[in-house]
């Protein structure tokens, strides 16, 4: 049987290493590509999911972050910094423990989800706590990397990219071609960067026959790329999308323009339908910021903007448990539209029916 080794050895002639790199790595990668049944019906196709959740810390961040955290201890770096909405401080703080080098994290207070928080604290990363947003906290981060030998792990980092760009390689080597679509949620625009990387790459090297169109989608009150201009206060239930200045600007509009792609908003209603739709009727559990870009493709369905007979990957980029308190709020959901709290049913143990 094949072992998965992790994704730098399992691409290791496709990324920067020599055969003495120290690589760092918790066997992240090799995610599954899951048919989504209901979607492919709505879309008129075969829609599959890349489920990012399922590598080690639950969310894509992994990717970049073996390759990072391997060239910070290639380079000999003693800490590690990084801002963060949450997904990107889990994943610094769990491979700054398997490379030995210590970490420090800025992250918005208040505006991370539970799940992450506990993991950078759990992994014993240094926990900065900024009075302001993911913008904010990446400059603070920018400048400590300048001012101190400190290596910074964010996207900004091209070694992020590189490890990232594996995800486009496993959907074509898993269909055997590059799908038609490839949708999936925009923050600082690291991951459209990368997976447009790594389908450009498989189709310049004839393992891929064409590239596919790039869909990205920001969260409507977070969606500087699509407005055209930086937004200073940005807004969203999806924590981790809660981005106005991204740092991947230029390879976001790249990819899209490059691909006859798209970067369109969706509201966080529509997240939320998304998310609703992805636990429901394909039984993937999500974090909200993970169904933008279902929530963009069934908008672009009911808009009638997807021809029929199309092959869509959708990346679902983190797992559902970082941030369970959605599930529990829109299981909730009244006729009424507005959202109740759970009401448990309550009955005694040796009097148990379903009705
Ligand atoms: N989905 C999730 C679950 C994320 O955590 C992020 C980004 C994105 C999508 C957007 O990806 O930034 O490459 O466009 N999270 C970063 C973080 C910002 O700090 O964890 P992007």
């Amino acid at each position: 049987a094949h072992v998965w080794r992790g994704l730098i050895e399992e691409y290791r002639d496709r990324l920067p290493v020599t055969a003495t790199t120290p690589v760092v790595t918790l066997g992240e990668g090799g995610t599954p590509l899951v048919p989504a049944h209901a979607l492919s019906e709505k879309a008129r196709g075969r829609v599959f999911l890349k489920v990012e959740g399922c590598n080690p810390t639950g969310s894509f961040k992994d990717r970049g972050m073996t390759m990072a955290m391997t060239r910070a201890k290639e380079l000999g770096a003693e800490v590690v910094v990084c801002a963060s909405t949450g997904n990107t401080s889990a994943s610094a703080a769990a491979y700054a423990v398997a490379a030995g080098i210590r970490c420090a994290v800025l992250v918005p207070d208040g505006k991370i989800a539970m799940g992450k928080l506990s993991q950078a604290v759990a992994h014993g990363a240094t926990l900065l706590q900024v009075d302001g947003n993911f913008d904010d906290c990446l400059n603070q981060a920018r400048k400590l990397a300048e001012a101190y030998p400190v290596e910074l792990v964010n996207s900004v980092n091209p070694y992020r990219i590189e490890g990232q760009k594996t995800g486009a390689f496993e959907v074509v080597d898993v269909l055997g071609d590059a799908p038609d679509i490839h949708a999936l949620p925009v923050g600082n625009a690291g991951n459209i960067t990368a997976y447009w990387k790594g389908y450009t790459e498989y189709a310049a090297d004839g393992i891929a026959t064409k590239t596919p169109k790039m869909w990205g989608f920001q969260a409507a009150g977070a969606a500087p790329i699509v407005k055209g201009h930086p937004v200073d206060e940005p807004e969203t239930i999806a924590t981790a999308i809660r981005i106005g200045h991204p740092a991947s600007w230029t390879g976001a509009t790249t990819a899209r323009d490059t691909s006859g792609g798209r970067i369109d908003a969706v509201t966080d209603e529509q997240i939320l339908a998304a998310h609703r739709w992805l636990s429901a009727r394909e039984g993937v559990f999500v974090e909200p910021a993970s169904a933008a870009g279902v929530a963009g493709l069934l908008a672009a369905c009911e808009a009638g903007e997807v021809e029929p007979d199309q092959t869509i990957v959708i990346t679902v980029t983190g797992h559902g448990l970082k941030d369970p308190q959605w599930a529990l709020e829109l299981a909730g959901e009244g006729a009424d539209g507005r959202r109740h709290a759970v009401q448990p049913v309550r009955v005694q143990p040796d009097a148990v029916t379903i009705a």
